[in-house]
């Protein structure tokens, strides 16, 4: 069925899904971030809400106004959206990491802000590995039947085409459908319009050719409706 019908058939659903791009903080006023916008995490809340579901949106710095009807978390960094999505998790029937999690933070956060010295000695970033929320909630399944869904935007490389390296997410992530972006030549970032491949763990390669983050949100839960038990 195409996105913005309004047929209620997620009604009894709670879905959890999270957007934005986090920011891990050097010190009060400085942080290190990504430029996701949370559009396609954004649409996917909507879409939801307007099919019936409960909506929990975990939201990592997005300006975008709150969607009618859904119930947004803010929060800053990955740890924090580590914390809000683990915590929920055995309350949703569907998960779905829209975010872009920072995938390290610097080892330590100065206090006060951190000020140029008289000498002109540069200060030396050190960074930790941040948690992996996805490969944690696929591997811990909180909840029978809960269906989860990981986001790639990926580039390719010289040895592996974007299918390849979507396929070997999916499969180290645990999760249950990857929706692969191919960002090459700088497409999707920011844009009103998504092209993806979404991929199951049964080997099903679903094309999307471009289309409106709203009509692949609208796809994302028809997927994920023919995966609940
Ligand atoms: N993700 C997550 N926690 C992280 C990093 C990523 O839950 N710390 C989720 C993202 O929200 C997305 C999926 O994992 O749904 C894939 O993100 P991606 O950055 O492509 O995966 P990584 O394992 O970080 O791989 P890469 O080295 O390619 O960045
Ligand atoms: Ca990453």
């Amino acid at each position: 069925r195409a996105a913005g019908q309004s047929v209620a058939d997620l009604t009894g659903k709670h879905v959890l899904i999270s957007a934005g791009g986090t920011r891990e903080h050097l010190d009060p006023v400085r942080y290190l971030g990504n430029s996701s916008s949370g559009k396609q995490g954004y649409a996917l809340a909507r879409i939801a809400a307007a099919r019936g579901a409960k909506v929990t949106l975990v939201a990592a710095n997005s300006e975008l106004p709150d969607p009618a009807g859904v119930q947004v978390v803010p929060v800053t960094s990955t740890r924090d959206l580590y914390d809000e999505i683990t915590g929920r998790a055995a309350d949703a029937d569907a998960i779905v990491m829209a975010a872009a999690p920072a995938d390290f933070r610097p080892a330590d956060v100065a206090e006060h802000k951190i000020k140029k010295t008289a000498d002109g000695s540069v200060p030396a970033v050190s960074l930790v590995q941040n948690p992996d929320i996805l490969q944690t909630i696929s591997h811990d399944r909180a909840r029978p039947g809960q269906v989860i869904v990981g986001f790639a935007a990926e580039t390719g490389d010289a040895q592996h085409s974007v299918l390849d390296l979507g396929r070997a997410k999916l499969e180290r992530k645990g999760c249950d459908l990857l929706v692969v972006n191919d960002v090459s030549g700088g497409k999707v970032f920011g844009s009103d319009l998504n092209e993806a491949v979404i991929l199951d763990r049964t080997g099903t390669a679903l094309p999307v050719p471009s289309t409106s983050k709203d009509a692949l949100a609208g796809i994302i839960w028809n997927l994920v409706s023919t995966h609940w038990p």
